[in-house]
């Protein structure tokens, strides 16, 4: 099919960013993104590109590039559903929060809603791709919904899962590890799939574009977040060991990591991955193993997800044993609180739950970010429901100068890597704390010998605890 009108449903951190390099590399393509979220499609149309509903480096100049010549934001979405040739399902698929799967598996209805609306205005055949992380055979349901609420006609269902990472999105759209796409194998299903691999090969070697079916197209996405969210439980779990032992995890990371089967990325030690998706892609795998009656497979990749509980915890803990016992009443200076650096995301941030933990000992909390907002910060705490509002504001407060942040605290913790906090004047913030005065790096990011020299008392993840 020759796709000269592209319609992707969820204007979120994968459907802005994806479909500004679809329409940058395919100037020939119209491509269209659809919310029903008004403000957003506003931010994504505003003129000052630093309004954009998300923060992502380099993302600002690609829409500069190709926003109102062939990218388009709109909320008109059954006008650029009838209008297209290919449709992008690219809408949220959070955890389900009630019911049958609760905490567990994916909540799809907004996947349905999309797949229902599609049914419901198309008047020409049209190909289905599915870009959000779904659960293995959801392609089946929608080509289900599809055919049985459609008028009559032809709907090609093809699974092409996104494997961007926040922060470092447009260089993972600009040269992906891989290109994968999931379809039918008979005729329909395989021209399908050629025209969504004619779109990808205007950029991307052909090499590089890995066609399969759609089962395991649809498991694979699943599948890797789990081996990557693995490999930083596996390092925090050595973590521990390291502090009880005197190794230093940064250490032995290195010494692994260089071998060649092992490899050296992804073994950063950390207080705990965050990020709206691996938690809930493993929590889905589980529930598939489960629902399958594999129940040892399943208690395999909840042992990730238990591991970096626990690491959240210990390092909440480890801040409280260490101020003697006691944080009630005492400040304690976060330096960020998105889940990793360069995004203003802070879905599942580790800050969060480690906040949560101290706030409940009473401490005080100062938070500085240089992205995310206050009202974000709030909002992440009440969703909780572990205290009312008016406490959360009254214990925690957000500051928009990392020296005002820390003046007067007994100690900073760093939740987040952001590159800005090693440029810090340490020695200015060192002389406005209470003393002791300790840094507690979630992330060692920071040198410790420095550190130690201007005064502080250093703690990293995986560094030797007295
Ligand atoms: P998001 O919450 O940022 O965006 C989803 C958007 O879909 C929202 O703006 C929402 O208003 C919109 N939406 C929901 N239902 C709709 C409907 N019926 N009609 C129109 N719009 C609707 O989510 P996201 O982070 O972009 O993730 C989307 C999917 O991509 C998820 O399945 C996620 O697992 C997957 N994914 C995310 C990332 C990432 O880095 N965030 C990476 C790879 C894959
Ligand atoms: C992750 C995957 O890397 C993407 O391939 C995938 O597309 C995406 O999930 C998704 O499906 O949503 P993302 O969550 O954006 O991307 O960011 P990552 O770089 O993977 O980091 C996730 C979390 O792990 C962050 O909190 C990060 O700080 C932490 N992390 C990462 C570590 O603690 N140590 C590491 O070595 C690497």
């Amino acid at each position: 099919m020759n796709i000269k009108n592209i319609c992707c449903i969820g204007a979120g951190y994968v459907g802005g960013p994806t479909m500004a390099i679809i329409a940058q590399k395919n100037p020939h393509i119209n491509v269209t993104v659809v919310d029903i979220n008004h403000d957003r499609i506003n931010l994504w149309n505003s003129e000052d590109l630093t309004k954009l509903p998300i923060f992502e480096p380099g993302l600002d100049k690609v829409v500069s590039e190709t926003r109102g010549k062939n990218l388009f934001f709109s909320t008109d979405v059954e006008k650029n559903i009838v209008n297209s040739q290919m449709i992008f399902i690219s809408v949220n698929t959070p955890t389900k929060t009630f019911g049958d799967g609760k905490g567990m598996a994916a909540d799809l209805r907004y996947v349905e809603l999309c797949a229902r609306k599609i049914a419901e205005v198309a008047k020409t055949d049209k190909i289905v791709v599915e870009k959000s992380t779904l659960p293995v055979k959801t392609a089946a349901a929608i080509k289900n919904i599809l055919d049985e609420t459609g008028s009559g006609v032809k709907f090609e269902i093809l699974s092409n899962p996104e494997f961007l990472a926040e922060g470092t999105a447009m260089r993972d759209l600009e040269v992906p590890d891989r290109v994968l796409i999931g379809g039918g194998q008979d005729k329909s299903g395989k021209i399908a799939i050629e025209s969504l691999v004619n779109i990808y090969k205007s950029w991307v070697p052909k090499e590089n574009i890995l066609t399969t079916n759609l089962w395991s197209s649809e498991l694979s996405k699943l599948v890797a977040n789990a081996f990557l969210a693995q490999r930083i439980s596996s390092i925090n779990s050595v973590s521990e060991l390291c502090e009880s032992t005197g190794a230093d995890v940064d250490e032995v990371a290195k010494a692994i990591g260089m071998d060649s089967r092992i490899g050296s990325k992804f073994l950063k030690s950390s207080v705990g991955f965050g990020g709206s998706c691996f938690q809930k892609d493993i929590l889905n795998l589980v529930y598939i193993s489960k629902s399958l009656g594999l129940n040892k497979v399943a208690d395999y990749w909840n042992q990730v997800i238990i591991l970096n509980n626990h690491q959240r915890e210990r390092f909440a803990k480890n801040i409280l044993t260490s101020l003697y016992n006691t944080v009630a009443g005492k400040k304690i200076c976060f330096l960020g609180w998105s889940f990793k650096k360069n995004t203003n995301d802070t879905r599942e941030s580790a800050a969060i739950y480690v906040a949560d933990l101290l706030l409940e000992e009473k401490a005080y909390i100062s938070v500085f970010d240089p992205k995310v907002s206050s009202n974000q910060i709030y909002s992440d705490l009440n969703y909780l429901q572990t205290r009312n509002e008016n406490i959360n504001r009254d214990l925690l407060k957000v500051n928009d100068c990392p020296y005002i942040a820390s003046d007067n605290s007994h100690a900073i913790a760093i939740l987040t890597e952001w590159d800005e906090f090693k440029d810090y004047d340490w020695k200015k913030i060192y002389d406005n704390m209470k003393k002791p005065a300790f840094v507690f790096d979630g992330r060692n990011i920071l040198e410790k010998q420095k550190l130690e020299k201007i005064g502080f008392i250093y703690k990293g993840i995986g560094k030797t605890y007295e």
